[in-house]
């Protein structure tokens, strides 16, 4: 079957970095499906050769290797079609081209909408009143970008809206999170394997900390950033499909519904937060000069770094918390999962040592910027008496498997066209995460809340979150990229 991807908002920043790309790196190493065409919508007037240009420089700066042949050949399927999305002229013309590029064959259709959120329910409206959601002529799919919505009133709206023209088995929400290769790799590691899921609970888990720290500053995405701030930008979204994919239990099947059913079983087990507790299960945090960078309000309290605790309430976690974390301008750019283990039951090598004080074993999970595995375990110091100290058994991507790693749109953009939801989210997954994140944005904004704490750039937030875990008896895993 041919394949049609309709990219609304083509002369948008995720087209050229992110997407297009992805479509090229696919077509290069040959895992496009079938004849692939792309065509590109939005209002800048633009001949199907200017389009190609501007892609073209894109391109080679963001796909991560360029081959100027292989360009020449993807850039035939790329074709566009300047058009409003508030003119049903122009979608009507949209159509017509569609069916024209199409030529009576049988095409699945992927329309990608990665223009601003305030566009999603128009270009469903559109879509809807020209019958182009109906699958008679092949699969018709829509990939909404984050954010979904800003809390659940207006994700639920969302998921309404496009109810009235998709069914949901034709949505893909996506977060690139999921088409992260280490991400996915924590299927593999708990479902693939016998040795971790013994261990993997509250028998033998302390806490889990999950840390999406990024060195950037907030820059120039300010106008966005203010209504976002972090928790509405990586928790709702990236942190929390990070925590269910570590937390949810394995699926009877490796398909969509039986992945995410266990996923929104997690979030379902959360534990509801008494508004008067909200306050005390997270610390907040802006960076030193956040206040200047261009376009933020001067007295702004959105939060640029945030950590929360959430308890699962269900058989394996029951009573191990799970510490998420994320925050602009820190230390380094790395995200990982650390897997806390207990203390050994009996302190044998104490050497003088206060019983509970030595560190207890992890698993940390490196999602990025390189990707692996650590074991941290202790061990005996050459020499006389028991001296002990942390070692590690190491999985590295990049030693184990030579050459470059997919991108996460590209496996993602796959999965679309070959109609695999598994790594999307569904509509109560949203609504679901929603609803975990709007306690915090609403008491974090709150006036009754004291300042937001302040850190300097470069440190791993701000002074109160490392005396927030200590006052639990717990400290983050604060290290730079463990594998590189
Ligand atoms: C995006 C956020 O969803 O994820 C950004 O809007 C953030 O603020 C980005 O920088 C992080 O993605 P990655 O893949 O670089 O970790």
């Amino acid at each position: 079957m041919d394949h049609t991807i309709v990219i609304f908002g083509a002369s948008g920043d995720l087209t050229s970095r992110k997407l297009i790309p992805a479509l090229y790196n696919l077509m290069r190493s040959g895992s496009l499906p079938g004849l692939t065409r792309i065509i590109g919508y939005s209002r800048t007037p633009m001949s199907d050769d200017a389009w190609r240009a501007s892609l073209r420089e894109t391109t080679a700066k963001h796909a991560g290797g360029f081959d100027e042949a292989a360009w020449k050949t993807f850039a035939e399927t790329v074709h566009y079609q300047p058009g409003d999305i508030g003119s049903a002229e122009d979608f009507a013309g949209l159509k017509q081209r569609l069916d024209s590029l199409e030529g009576g064959v049988e095409s699945s259709r992927v329309y990608y909408l990665a223009t601003a959120p305030q566009f999603y329910p128009p270009v469903v409206a559109a879509l809807g009143s020209l019958g182009m959601a109906d699958e008679t002529a092949g699969p018709r799919r829509i990939v909404v970008e984050k954010p979904f919505g800003t809390d659940l009133a207006t994700a639920e709206a969302l998921n309404a809206q496009i109810h009235t023209v998709f069914r949901e088995s034709q949505v893909y929400r996506i977060d690139h999170y999921l088409g992260k290769e280490s991400v996915q790799n924590i299927l593999a590691l708990r479902f693939a394997n016998t040795i971790f899921e013994p261990v993997w609970n509250r028998r033998y888990i302390d806490h889990v900390q999950i840390t999406v720290a990024e060195e950037v500053p907030v820059g120039r995405r300010a106008a966005y950033y203010e209504t976002s701030g972090v928790l509405r930008d990586m928790f709702q979204n990236h942190l929390l499909q990070l925590l269910m994919v570590s937390a949810m239990e394995a699926p009877s099947r490796f398909n969509a519904r039986a992945v995410r059913n266990e996923k929104v079983k997690v979030l379902e087990a959360i534990r509801p937060l008494n508004p008067g507790d909200v306050a005390t299960a997270g610390v907040r945090g802006q960076y030193r000069g956040y206040l200047a960078e261009p376009g933020v309000a001067p007295q702004s309290r959105t939060a640029t770094f945030g950590a929360i605790r959430l308890e699962i309430d269900n058989w394996r976690w029951q009573g191990v918390p799970f510490y998420l974390r994320s925050g602009k301008a820190m230390s380094c750019r790395t995200t990982q999962i650390v897997i806390g283990f207990r203390q050994p039951p009996l302190e044998l090598f104490s050497n003088g040592m206060r019983p509970g004080n030595r560190e207890a074993n992890r698993l940390v999970i490196q999602i990025q910027p390189a990707e692996g595995i650590q074991l941290h375990f202790h061990t005996k110091v050459p020499g006389a008496g028991m001296r002990l100290r942390m070692t590690d058994l190491e999985f590295s991507y990049s030693r184990e498997f030579h050459g470059r790693l997919p991108e996460a749109y590209e496996p993602l953009l796959l999965d679309v066209m070959n109609g695999d939801a598994s790594l999307f989210a569904r509509s109560d997954e949203v609504e679901k995460s929603w609803e975990i994140i709007d306690p915090f944005v609403r008491a974090w904004s709150s006036a009754e809340m004291p300042p937001v704490d302040l850190y300097e750039p470069g440190d791993w937030g701000p002074r109160s979150s490392f005396d927030w875990m200590a006052s639990q008896g717990r400290s983050w895993f604060d290290a730079c990229p463990v594998l590189t």
